[in-house]
């Protein structure tokens, strides 16, 4: 049974209206929710039915099984997988009409075979390599496999129904990689068109670029960390977003110690007067990262504090020093900081990181509670 003292609470109505505020950056595009990794640690489910009601007209995942989720669930918008590894279900996903993103060429050999085995014309979006090199075709590897697809459309097994890539430093405005990889995704798309393929969509910017790069926008943006109300440049002024996820916890007990008591795991902090501590009921089990140690921001009884020690799996103190609590407190870890609880921004300045791992990291232990209306 989960927990009932904690809740990362989720804003659907930010997360639709995010979506609404992406659409209205991209105008001549379609919006693609991304929704992998249980929707950024949101919930799947919740975060792409929020992100249909703004305007999302696509939803992404990594991965095909993540995808057959969403298909499971209802859901009937196209849908692409892009990541697929070894023993990966494919024949499922053809079945189930989700699209499948392809970074290797012989994949165009394996989609044609389980479009034959389900009878099911599969639809693809193959991925050009522009630069991030990751996922994705090599600019080796992008003629044959064009070539390759061209066949499988005209044998009838596959549509390519997207060409796609994905930048490493569309977060650095200015970075000289986003031209380089922009005008090396025309020329893939060049040497597509030349090979005959029509794609539905082409599409390479994910957040960052749809907030920044209209000329990467082209039919289709894939935001994700902006849809859930954060930004993906630090400092982004104006991006009318609003963070959906706030990370709440009753405190469990406060408790009196005395001047020089070591606290937590280590003593890694000692009180330097007599002081209040509050044990707060989360900790590494739950996402809180043990690097937060004697640095996390919390919101204690509607004040900005800081963790006082180790973080361990299921709890951390807080040095309240004089300062008592009312009936029922509560810790706030972050939200969207309206009032002065720290934001998951906050969150990842602190720890050297970035606000996509600390709401993504949030574990299944803390219940999702769900408000407003997706
Ligand atoms: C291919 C692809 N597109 C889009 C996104 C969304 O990126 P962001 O959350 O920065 O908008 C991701 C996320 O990593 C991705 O891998």
């Amino acid at each position: 049974m989960p927990p009932s003292f904690a809740e990362a609470r989720i804003d659907l109505s930010a997360i639709s209206e995010n979506t609404a505020v992406l659409a209205r950056r991209a105008p001549g595009a379609a919006v693609m929710g991304v929704v992998k990794a249980d929707g950024y640690g949101h919930g799947m489910l919740p975060a792409a039915r929020a992100m249909l009601a703004g305007g999302a007209q696509w939803l992404g995942t990594a991965f095909i099984e993540e995808a057959l989720e969403l298909r499971g669930a209802g859901i009937t918008c196209p849908l692409v997988a892009w990541i697929l590894p070894p023993r990966a279900p494919v024949a499922q996903a053809v079945s189930a009409d989700i699209d499948l993103g392809v970074s290797t060429p012989s994949l165009i050999g394996d989609i044609a075979g389980a479009a034959r085995e389900t009878g099911r014309r599969a639809r693809v979006h193959l991925k050009a390599d522009t630069g991030l090199n990751r996922g994705g075709l090599t600019a080796d590897q992008w003629p044959e496999t064009v070539a390759a697809a061209a066949r499988a459309e005209a044998d009838g097994l596959i549509r390519v129904t997207g060409l796609f890539s994905h930048f490493a430093c569309a977060d650095e405005p200015g970075h000289p990689s986003i031209a380089a990889q922009t005008s090396a995704f025309h020329e893939a798309l060049e040497i597509a068109g030349k090979a005959g393929l029509e794609p539905e969509v082409r599409h390479l910017a994910n957040s960052a670029a749809t907030l920044t790069l209209p000329e990467a926008h082209f039919d289709l943006v894939r935001p994700g960390i902006a849809s859930y109300g954060l930004s993906p440049i630090p400092g982004l002024a104006d991006t009318g977003l609003r963070p959906a996820m706030t990370l709440r916890t009753a405190v469990a007990l406060v408790k009196r110690v005395p001047a020089g008591s070591g606290v937590s795991y280590g003593h890694r902090y000692t009180t330097d007067r007599p002081a209040n501590l509050a044990l707060i009921p989360l900790g590494y089990g739950d996402g809180v990262p043990r690097h937060a140690t004697n640095t996390g921001p919390v919101q204690v009884g509607g004040r900005r504090r800081t963790i006082s020690g180790t973080v361990c799996m299921d709890q951390f103190m807080v040095d309240l020093g004089d300062d008592t609590l009312g009936a029922e407190p509560e810790a706030v870890l972050f939200g969207p900081g309206d009032s002065g609880e720290p934001t998951a921004q906050d969150w990842a300045d602190m720890l050297g990181t970035i606000p996509y791992e600390i709401v993504t990291r949030i574990s299944a232990r803390v219940p999702r509670v769900y408000g407003g209306t997706g």
